[in-house]
């Protein structure tokens, strides 16, 4: 039997690119599919038939009766936030708790991590990043600080004595930054959400993962944020806390890089960041405002408005690179359709002199833009119109990966297999 090998899905750009609708449409062809990486900052949206699912730290392969999911060691958890997603999905995916594993070596977001995060934030000011404000920045300290607490901590009889201690020390940092204290009802609501995170399927993910392969199942790694939000690889310091690129796959659930198979890089049609950084390709006009409202682009979990410009081909080349991306799916479309021109960066012109490489400080760089003719209404069951193909051959040619699935609507249904004639020379 060939060796079974683990797909990873990622996002491209600056997180929110469609990564949850194509994990949901692919997943009918996976047995297993696992998250990595990042925690509740991330909110990957699914419509199916006609209604909207957000999911924050539960894989996006709940939808599909036959998938198991796993929460992999990568993740950070919120047990606040999880068991109330757990109750939203329920109603559609009634054996959820059957199908959804998580890691033990997972480490758990407190309440006073949220605290901290915030604090953090508003002492930066002006320089802030615009986190989430979920607690992630923090908790990731506290795993790399060796401070953590752990989901395999909650089967501890000493859990109480370590979540204290945590929280003592948490308290003294909060007193350096002036802020108060957690109160007892968040205390309380979160030590209420771990008792039902106890009773649902706590693994040793890497022998689960190691035994799905050898009994030759198909397994999916869905990152989460995108590879410009990469903590070492993305617009640092205006970035998340993990590693987002397919290595974190491999950390993020214990798996070895030469069971990697596919990468599958998803992109938007155009670019949107959400928070503060650099952002060359942005765009401040009617017609930002035009892709915002058409692309219905506020954050999936903070509501917040997404900052929206022009394709950026530097950057998704050097995603291409990164994470070694097989091929790409690209995603909204359709929010462009009528527009005369669409702009694509080809380039930037850093200190004077042309590049299209990512450089190591991008705040300084300014964008080559092209404009190529626009196209009309698309649907799925028609074929693409040529201005749109003829934009796609032009990322293909600049990225030299070819575009697989074109989704022009948030439906599943909404999503297209492209043959693609690219083919590297
Ligand atoms: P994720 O974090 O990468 O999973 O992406 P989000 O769910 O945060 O944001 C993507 C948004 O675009 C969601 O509201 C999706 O429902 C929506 N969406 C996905 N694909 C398409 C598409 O092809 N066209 C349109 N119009 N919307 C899409
Ligand atoms: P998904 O998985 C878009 C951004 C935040 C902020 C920065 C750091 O839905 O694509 P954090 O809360 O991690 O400390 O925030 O990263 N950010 C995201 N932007 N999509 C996401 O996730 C994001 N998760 C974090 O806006 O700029
Ligand atoms: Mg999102």
């Amino acid at each position: 039997m060939r060796e079974a090998r683990m797909d990873v899905l990622l996002g491209a750009q600056w997180g929110d690119e469609g990564k949850g609708k194509v994990v949901d449409v692919v997943a009918a062809d996976y047995q297993l599919v696992a998250r990595f990486q990042g925690g509740p900052n991330a909110g990957h949206t699914l419509w199916i038939d006609g209604r909207k699912y957000v999911l924050h730290t539960i894989p996006s392969g709940v939808f599909r009766a036959d998938t198991t999911n796993l929460v992999g060691n990568g993740v950070v958890i919120d047990p606040v936030t999880f068991v109330k997603e757990l109750d939203t999905i329920r109603e559609h995916a009634p054996d959820i708790t059957d199908r959804l594993f998580i890691s033990r070596r997972a480490h758990l977001i407190l309440p006073t991590h949220r605290l901290l995060d915030a604090a953090s934030e508003a002492e930066k000011g002006d320089e802030r990043i615009g986190s989430t404000l979920k607690g992630i920045g923090p908790t990731y300290m506290d795993k790399t600080g060796r401070n953590g607490l752990r989901v395999g901590d909650l089967e501890r009889a000493d859990l109480n004595d370590r979540y204290t201690s945590l929280v003592r020390k948490h308290h003294r940092l909060l007193g350096m930054y002036g802020t108060h204290e957690l109160t007892r009802q968040a205390e309380q609501e979160w030590l209420e959400a771990v008792h039902q995170l106890r009773e649902l399927r706590l693994v040793d993910s890497e022998h689960l993962l190691d035994a799905a392969f050898r009994s030759g199942q198909r397994v999916l790694a869905e990152g989460a944020q995108g590879t410009l939000l990469d903590i070492d690889f993305g617009t640092y310091p205006y970035v998340t806390s993990s590693n987002t690129v397919c290595a974190g796959a491999c950390t993020g659930l214990g798996v070895p890089p030469s069971r990697i198979g596919r990468v599958i890089g998803i992109f938007k049609a155009y670019c949107t960041r959400v928070g503060s950084g650099p952002f060359p390709t942005e765009l401040f006009d009617d017609t930002g405002e035009r892709i915002r409202q058409a692309g219905r682009e506020f954050g999936s979990t903070t509501g917040r408005p997404r900052r929206c410009g022009w394709l950026d081909l530097p950057a998704l080349r050097y995603a291409v690179m990164i994470n070694g991306i097989t091929e790409l799916a690209m995603m909204k479309s359709d929010v462009l359709a009528g527009l005369e021109q669409v702009g694509l960066c080809t380039a930037y012109q850093v200190d004077g002199r042309r590049t299209e490489q990512f450089p190591f400080d991008i705040a300084g760089a300014l964008p080559v833009v092209e404009a190529s003719p626009g196209w009309g209404e698309l649907k799925a069951t028609d074929p693409l119109p040529e201005a749109l193909e003829n934009y796609i051959r032009r990322i293909e040619d600049a990225v030299q990966v070819p575009v697989r699935i074109v989704s022009v609507g948030p439906e599943r249904s909404q999503t297209m297999e492209r043959t693609s004639t690219f083919a590297k020379a």
